[in-house]
């Protein structure tokens, strides 16, 4: 097959993560013969130094004519002081906009060589496997009117039928191909963009029978990840909700450093990236861990290009390095080897 891949490095750690992820892709084309065509374009930071816009036309355009995006992380200190539409994260929102991604799909699975790295006991985590569907392009994020004055400010949350019915689509499928098991997640006593969710759910769980769905509220939600997270199998929830319970979920397998993502729409078009930042702490040292982005990589693979056989592959390498024993700074295990980025990438090259 034959797929061009628009990569955008971005900032911090991203340029080294991404250039990791790009030597696996060179890699499984080669073992199975497939080309991908790399092109790179700026954002976020990068892009605001080069043209003083963190989404700059060029970058639309390449992925425009691009079968799937790979990103590596935005921000930073050195624009943390920049007015609002010279901030790196307006490049991320804005080309998730952009390109309608409205589905951001985050596996959380216990990974049994990092077991000690997680928070939770053992026998806690170890069962974890689990994948939060979030709503991307509405809600709180990007309703208007929204508006700061010294004395007030507004926000406002609002969710259309068309934009609930497609993710929780999108959500029941995934149940459906998994353990069929649903948590949709709101606030229903007390908002009514949830009152609305939650009468769609309703209305949608009648065409998949097959699927068990469960309403939750997202506060006890929350607590339940920790107290018992192999209890979930899909969770569907609006952005914001979302947000905070995928970055709760991240640390449950041990470190952020591993966990893909990716953020799609119904034809299979998505943008690939690593749930972490740009780690500035750490960029430029080649400490980084790239497995986030290289298993970002198969997800593409598998979610957009459905190159099952190619994703498992990529997964299964990242695995066998881990179980080895090869680990970079970020997974504090004692006894175990620590390797740098290029390191670490080559193990996983080898396997490959
Ligand atoms: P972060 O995820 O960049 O870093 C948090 C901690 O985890 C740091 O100690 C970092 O060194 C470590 N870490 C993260 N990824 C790692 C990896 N692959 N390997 C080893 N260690 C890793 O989050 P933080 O510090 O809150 O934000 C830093 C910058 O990144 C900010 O400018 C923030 O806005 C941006 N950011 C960007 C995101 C994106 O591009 N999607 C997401 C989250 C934050
Ligand atoms: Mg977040």
């Amino acid at each position: 097959m034959e797929k061009t891949i628009t990569v955008l490095p971005g900032d911090g750690i991203g340029p080294e993560v991404t250039e990791a992820a790009v030597k696996v892709l060179q890699a499984i084309a080669k073992r199975y013969n497939h080309t991908f065509n790399l092109q790179y374009g700026l954002i976020g930071g990068a892009a605001i130094d080069a043209c003083e816009n963190p989404l700059p036309e060029e970058t639309i355009n390449a992925c425009s004519q691009s079968d799937a995006i790979l990103l590596g992380a935005v921000g930073g200190p050195k624009w943390d002081q920049n007015p609002s539409h010279l901030r790196p994260e307006k490049g991320l929102l804005a080309i998730r906009k952009h390109f309608g991604l409205y589905a951001n799909i985050r596996p959380v699975k216990a990974i049994p060589a990092l077991l000690e790295a997680s928070p939770l006991k053992k026998e806690v985590a170890e069962s974890v496997d689990l994948v939060i569907v979030r709503e991307l392009t509405g809600g709180l994020y990007f309703a208007e009117p929204r508006k700061k004055t010294n004395d007030y400010a507004v926000d406002t949350l609002v969710y259309t039928r068309n934009e609930i019915e497609r993710i929780v689509d999108t959500a029941f499928q995934l149940a459906r191909s998994r353990r069929g098991k649903l948590a949709s997640v709101d606030k229903a006593n007390v908002l009514d963009s949830s009152k609305l969710w939650r009468q769609i759910v309703e209305e949608k769980k009648q065409g998949y029978p097959d699927v068990e769905v469960e309403h939750m509220l997202v506060d006890s939600t929350a607590m339940k990840l920790i107290t018992k997270p192999d209890y979930f199998d899909v969770i569907v929830t609006e952005n914001m909700f979302g947000d905070i319970l995928s970055d709760e979920a991240s640390v449950i397998t041990g470190s952020l450093g591993m966990l893909p993502s990716a953020s799609t729409r119904e034809d299979g078009f998505g943008l690939y990236e690593p749930v972490h930042g740009s780690a500035p702490d750490i960029a430029g040292q080649n400490k980084a861990n790239p497995a986030a982005t290289i298993l970002s990589t198969a997800m593409m693979l598998r979610e957009s290009f459905q190159m099952e056989t190619e994703a498992a592959a990529i997964e299964e390498a990242v695995f066998n390095v881990l179980n080895d024993g090869n680990f970079t700074s970020d997974l504090e295990i004692k006894g175990k080897r620590v390797l740098s980025t290029t390191e670490w990438t080559s193990k996983v090259l080898e396997e490959l």
